[in-house]
């Protein structure tokens, strides 16, 4: 299981293929020079000063070539190459460790950069529903978190993995080589220590993910208190978001504590196993060596051998833990890359460049997963430049009706059109290039006063944005602002009153200037003063458009040309303003409901 999703994370490293691989050679080169330094430094100098020859004999093991060139030197000539060569090394030694350093750090962030790409442009695809399940701070704990505990494991610990197994490989054919019958006693213990080891791993995952997905939730918590502070501060919940936060970090430590646990197991058994290899090979080989059929110093030199193996491996144990861990988290990015996107294009997608006879609902039915249908038998049309506004208590179903035409969600059965066209075979950016949207609650992005109405027309000029806020009767508050239309609104625009946020978004409608207008009025109650601008602007708005809304506040829908009321999920009752209080029905208990306050 760690394998696949491993293979997947390293589709996001193979396009620095030869990045890696330069770095590799990097820390070959490092540490070649680390141990040049050491031999250099201790038998060569002990050369150079009493003349003595005894260490080079390990030395020329590894260094053959430098090796038989000092041999022959005459001692007055190391005095003065030992000191230049220390030098030398030392200057290749610090290139390489910058050169392995900044391509290893470089290509992690380059992936971690890359994998956030791709997740945010997978979460764009992904149809409103999904988000209903899954919440925002978890979704924001993938794109950081669990991307940056990726990181270590595609580059270092890759790199690690490759130079450190070579050095393994290398060493234990090694010591095959040398003594075939010696190096199978030093290491036949070691096959035995993948069961524990194994098990581990598969506990330090568990847990490792464990944790991952405790730091979601932790962020979920996180980005709802923050999002809501005023009601948390409000209704004096901070001890009780306090203690919540604390319960899930006392949780997330308890995990955390046993992921260290498991890490800190592996070096342990590795060198148990080996030691008890070492010690049944010294057992042996001294008997070999009583009975004369082994000399001393060959055993020596094995030996060395044979320690040296350890440091590799202790080092794919601590890297085989960060791949682990890595693994864990990379399993959290690509469930989100993998959900299924519920609203795409068909393989043949049609075109339309305007509306000609208007939208059409043909006995839609729809629910949300798991729950009674919402909208039964739906059959409504909207002539080309009319308005038809629904009404109806909440719950009625009226958001899930609108949400349909931009294909926020597709119908469970029947269809909407436009003209003739099946809005599920337009193509997707065609129909919402068609379709402009003014939602329930009002969204503003952190930018520009100028930049949130030109939202869905960057390219609109000044004169274009003036006109739209103008229409939407923002342009006397937007005077007032400290810079205009270069004002920064924060996130949710929060220095604007309520009135002004919708007065925004129909300013940016307006500039969109989609022929189909789909307008769930906010419920908010506004002042009278308010009430009339956001309505003046709204009228703006409508003019010239096929609009389906939704009214709260009934004033804005005298003038529909049809208003149809909806009671649990099914139309009641439709006819215009006048037609509709003569039959005395549903819609005239709602209008008497709302003049009698
Ligand atoms: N994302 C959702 N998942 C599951 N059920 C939902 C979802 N959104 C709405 N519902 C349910 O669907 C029904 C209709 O909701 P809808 O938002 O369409 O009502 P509405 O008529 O717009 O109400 P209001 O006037 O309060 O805005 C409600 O019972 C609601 O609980
Ligand atoms: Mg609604």
């Amino acid at each position: 299981m760690v394998w696949p999703i491993y293979k997947r994370l390293l589709v996001f490293v193979r396009p620095y293929l030869s990045q890696l691989f330069l770095a590799v050679f990097f820390m070959a080169v490092l540490s070649m020079t680390t141990m040049m330094y050491a031999f250099l430094s201790g038998p060569l100098v002990a050369a150079m000063i009493t003349g003595g020859r005894e260490g080079l004999g390990t030395f020329a093991k590894l260094f053959p070539f430098m090796a038989d060139t000092f041999e022959k030197m005459p001692q007055e000539a190391l005095t003065t190459w030992v000191p230049g060569i220390l030098v030398v090394v030392a200057t290749v030694k610090g290139v390489a460790f910058l050169g392995q350093h900044y391509l290893v750090r470089s290509l992690g962030q380059t992936v971690i950069v890359d994998l956030r790409n791709a997740l945010f442009s997978k979460v764009l695809k992904l149809a409103p529903a999904y988000f209903d399940d899954n919440t925002t701070g978890d979704l924001m704990s993938r794109f950081t978190a669990d991307v940056t505990q990726v990181e270590t494991s595609v580059t270092e610990a890759l790199a690690d993995l490759v130079r450190n197994g070579l050095m393994v490989v290398g060493l234990v054919a090694q010591c095959f080589f040398l003594d075939f019958q010696l190096a199978a006693i030093a290491f036949c213990l070691v096959p035995l220590t993948a069961l524990p080891v194994g098990q581990f791993m598969k506990y330090l995952r568990k847990q490792a993910r464990a944790g991952q997905d405790s730091l979601g939730y932790s962020g979920t918590m996180l980005a709802e208190v923050l999002g809501g502070m005023r009601i948390v501060q409000a209704f004096g919940r901070e001890p009780h978001e306090l203690g919540k936060y604390k319960d899930e970090g006392a949780k997330y430590l308890k995990i955390m504590k046993r992921a260290i646990f498991a890490r800190g197991v592996y070096s342990p058994i590795m060198e148990i196993a080996g030691v008890l290899g070492f010690a049944m090979l010294l057992v042996y080989a001294t008997a070999r060596i009583q009975s004369g059929d082994l000399e001393a110093a060959f055993l020596l030199s094995f030996l060395t051998t044979v320690l040296m193996v350890y440091q590799p491996v202790k080092q794919i144990g601590r890297v085989s833990n960060q791949i682990l861990v890595g693994v864990a988290a990379a399993e959290r990015i690509f469930e989100v890359m993998d959900a299924e996107e519920t609203i795409k294009n068909k393989t043949a997608t049609a075109r339309l460049n305007g509306v000609d006879t208007g939208l059409h609902f043909k006995d839609v039915n729809f629910s949300y997963p798991g729950r009674d249908a919402v909208l039964s038998h739906i059959n409504l049309e909207i002539q080309r430049g009319q308005v038809v506004a629904l009404v109806g208590a909440s719950g009625a179903g009226k958001s899930t009706l609108a949400a349909l035409v931009p294909r926020f969600a597709d119908p469970s059965t029947g269809s909407v059109f436009i003209d003739d066209i099946d809005i599920t075979d337009l193509e997707l950016a065609n129909l919402r290039g068609l379709v402009s949207v003014v939602t329930q609650d009002t969204i503003l992005f952190s930018g520009s006063v100028r930049d949130n109405i030109a939202y869905a027309n960057p390219t609109a000029s000044h004169a274009e944005i003036e006109a739209a806020a103008q229409a939407a009767y923002c342009s006397e508050f937007i005077a007032a602002l400290p810079r205009g239309y270069e004002t920064l609104i924060g996130e949710r625009g929060v220095r604007l009153s309520g009135g002004q946020k919708q007065r925004l978004c129909v300013a940016r409608a307006i500039l969109a200037g989609s022929p189909i207008l789909v307008l769930d009025e906010a419920t908010s109650a506004l002042d009278t003063e308010s009430e009339r601008m956001v309505q003046r602007a709204l009228d703006n708005l409508m003019k010239g458009r096929t609009s389906l809304v939704i009214a709260h506040r009934l004033s804005t829908i005298l003038h529909a040309d049809q208003i149809v009321v909806m009671q649990d999920g099914r139309i009641t009752e439709r006819g215009t303003h006048q037609e509709l209080l003569d039959k005395k029905g549903e819609y005239s208990k709602l209008y008497e409901l709302q003049f009698q306050k």
